[in-house]
């Protein structure tokens, strides 16, 4: 029997030298499945030079490695105090530009973002299978609850109010899990891995937004929000390789047998069944004609 698609599960390695941003930019497994499409990320764009730090250029892209700086993730809140005074950094007359204000829209949105997560993820817990998954989403409600005052402290920063902006995204992220947990069977380790996955896209949605909200704050000089935001991109980039871990270390293996035993019954039979799928779908010649290019 194949081995079980590991590889498509997108991850944010710890540790890394650098650290991804973008959904894209963010680095997959690679090991077990060489088709994957997720190998194609582009692990050279994590390599940002201070030329396109300063050039403005870098909205989308990845943040510095905030461990490199020193950082951990996780800070106590006395640490977090420490980070903001009452004065506060967009102290020109910035407020009209478009970039200030884009930074602000975007600071909006995922102020949204994190309070639609924030009342998901109790469902998200209770809908999962296993007690490593449900952990895992009481976790990231707490470290979500610290990343929704931190933003707080962000808008503080630069005189503004906290204020939400719609963000269709996300709304439509979490639809989606609402409809993994209604198609998936309860009680099931395939139920597990839909939520992983689907809670890693959201993961990857705010990676790009938090990556470019760094990079933002650097060009505009709001050096306060830049360590703020950079501490809630690596609580982000550490959520997206926990799931990963957990995914990886049993719950997809152990889903492959919630297909078998639901849908086939014995496990030889499944298995004829998997060839036939395989051969129809990945009848390599048919595969090469429809994609030649003439
Ligand atoms: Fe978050």
């Amino acid at each position: 029997m194949e081995k079980p698609n590991e590889s498509s599960m997108a991850t944010s390695k710890k540790g890394d030298e650098t650290k991804a941003a973008t959904a894209a930019d963010t680095t997959s497994k690679t090991e077990n499945n060489p088709k994957s499409g997720a190998d194609k990320s582009d692990k050279s764009t994590t390599e940002k030079s201070e030329t396109e730090k300063n050039s403005g250029k870098a909205a989308a892209q990845s943040t510095a490695d905030s461990k490199a700086n020193g950082k951990a993730a996780g800070k106590t809140g006395s640490e977090l105090d420490s980070n903001t005074d009452n004065s506060t950094e967009d102290e020109d007359d910035s407020e009209e530009k478009p970039l200030k204000k884009f930074f602000l829209d975007a600071l909006k949105d995922i102020y949204f973002a994190e309070h639609a997560i924030l009342e998901a993820l109790p469902k998200m817990r209770d809908a999962a299978t296993t007690e490593e998954l449900k952990d895992a989403f009481e976790d990231h409600e707490i470290v979500t609850r610290k990343q929704i005052k931190r933003l707080e402290k962000v808008f503080r920063n630069i005189g503004e109010q906290a204020e939400k902006k719609k963000c269709e995204a996300i709304e439509g992220l979490i639809k989606e899990t609402e409809n993994i947990i209604k198609s998936t069977p309860e009680g099931t380790m395939t139920r597990d891995a839909a939520l992983i996955i689907a809670a890693q896209k959201t993961e990857h949605y705010e990676i790009a937004s938090y990556g470019g909200l760094v990079q933002l704050a650097i060009t505009l000089g709001y050096d306060k929000c830049v360590d703020l935001l950079e501490d809630t991109l690596e609580e982000e980039e550490n959520t997206d390789y926990d799931l990963t871990d957990i995914a990886e270390s049993f719950i997809n293996f152990e889903a492959l047998n919630d297909d078998a035993e639901a849908d086939y019954g014995e496990d030889d039979e499944s298995e004829d069944y998997e060839d036939e799928a395989y051969e129809e779908e990945y009848d390599e010649e048919e595969y090469e004609e429809s994609t030649s290019y003439h």
